[in-house]
């Protein structure tokens, strides 16, 4: 089996973290994201994952190689010249996908699950439309494509960012499709979510599969820490093993080995905290990442908050609003920042009491 994921996009509604990383790269979980849907592809016998690339893709040939190697999964940069949307990379990418006449994956790179390929894979070939769309429920429905259905799960019609509500079940960003597809695309700069899906609907040949369990698109800070939420929720019912237990944890709270973690703290609910990075005595941190080799002096306190890689956080800091820290910025003691985010390499030495960009 293979597999195409989208990994172009710009990914501004994740800067400053963005700025030093591509968006797929950006670790959730303390695993680049792109990750957890590699291991999942692989786990449900797919063989080769082809990476649809059209920005930075140099940054991530390099560390994504290894990883795919690690998982036995031969991995294909397809490059775009220019960005070519999320349908006209199928095009660009025709002969890899027509090597076989299995359905092939098609995926965002953004969003957060549990995977359900296998199950998807059987019900794309049990109802012998072109192509089956994951659905699952959502609260604004009007930032993602909404899909209607009937009982049988045969689409009636798909709307990309409605205006107005028309329902609460949207696409989840994960696809299958029979190569028959590619007679719908153009090797052209081509949204599949507004020229390909309605064609597909219109002709009886689209699907619905709904998802069980949590999703999220983590795209951009508020929903990462959503996604965090319900991964770590997720990793409690699936592998409680996994999670940090100690004094002073509170709730679902995963702790990287190599993490050092001071006399004191308080740490939960939901916390994730990176390789190599240093709480000194006294933190209390809730609802934050705390990104690779970060460290937090004694007696800060953090909720809603992304912490960037070798950040240095000062003593009794507090953050708080969905503060997002760029890579190496520096939090001089006992400062105040509600909803900042903060430019990678900065040095802040005064407080920021309203949500705001710093740069
Ligand atoms: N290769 C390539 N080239 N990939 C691209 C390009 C491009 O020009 N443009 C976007 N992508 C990738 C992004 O990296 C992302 O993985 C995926 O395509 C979707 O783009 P987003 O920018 O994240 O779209 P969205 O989140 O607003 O909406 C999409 O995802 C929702 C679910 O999260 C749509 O598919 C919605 O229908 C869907 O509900
Ligand atoms: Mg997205």
């Amino acid at each position: 089996l293979r597999a195409l994921i989208l990994v172009g996009g710009y990914g501004t509604r994740l800067r400053p973290l963005t700025l030093s990383r591509p968006k797929p790269l950006v670790e959730f979980a303390n695993k680049p994201m792109l990750l957890h849907q590699f291991e999942a592809l692989v786990a449900s016998n797919v063989t080769e994952i082809i990476l649809a690339v059209s920005y930075r893709a140099e940054d991530m040939e390099k560390e994504l190689s290894a990883e795919a190697e690690k998982l036995g999964v031969n991995l294909i940069f397809s490059h775009e010249k220019e960005p070519l949307g999320t349908a006209g990379p199928i095009a660009l990418a025709k002969e890899l996908l027509l090597q076989s006449d299995e359905p092939f994956f098609v995926l965002n790179s953004d969003i957060i699950c549990d995977f359900p390929f296998k199950q998807l894979l059987q019900f794309h070939k049990s109802h012998g439309g072109e192509g089956t769309i994951v659905v699952t429920k959502v609260e604004e429905p009007s930032k993602y494509g909404v899909v209607l259905y009937n009982k049988k799960g045969r689409v009636e019609s798909f709307i990309e960012k409605p205006q107005e509500f028309v329902s609460n079940k949207i696409n989840a960003g994960i696809y299958i499709f029979n190569s028959s597809i590619l007679n719908r695309i153009e090797l052209k700069p081509m949204s599949i979510e507004k020229e390909v899906f309605p064609g597909m609907a219109r002709d009886n040949m689209l699907y619905a599969m709904e998802l069980q369990g949590f999703w999220m698109d983590v795209g951009q800070p508020e929903d990462f820490l959503k996604g965090m939420c319900l991964y770590l929720a997720s990793l409690r019912q699936k592998s409680p093993e996994k999670l940090y237990l100690n004094d002073g944890v509170i709730g679902n709270v995963l702790v990287d080995p190599t993490a050092v973690i001071g006399n004191n703290c308080r740490i939960g609910p939901n916390v994730i905290i990176g390789p190599g990075v240093v709480l000194a005595d006294g933190c209390c941190i809730k609802r934050s990442t705390i990104l690779k080799s970060a460290r937090i002096k004694e007696h800060s306190w953090l909720d809603g908050c992304i912490v960037g890689w070798s950040c240095v956080v000062g003593r009794w800091v507090r953050m708080e609003g969905i503060t997002v820290l760029g890579e190496d910025v520096i939090v001089k003691d006992e400062l105040y920042i509600n909803g900042g985010q903060v430019l990678p390499h900065k040095s802040i030495a005064t407080s920021v009491f309203k949500p705001q960009v710093i740069m």
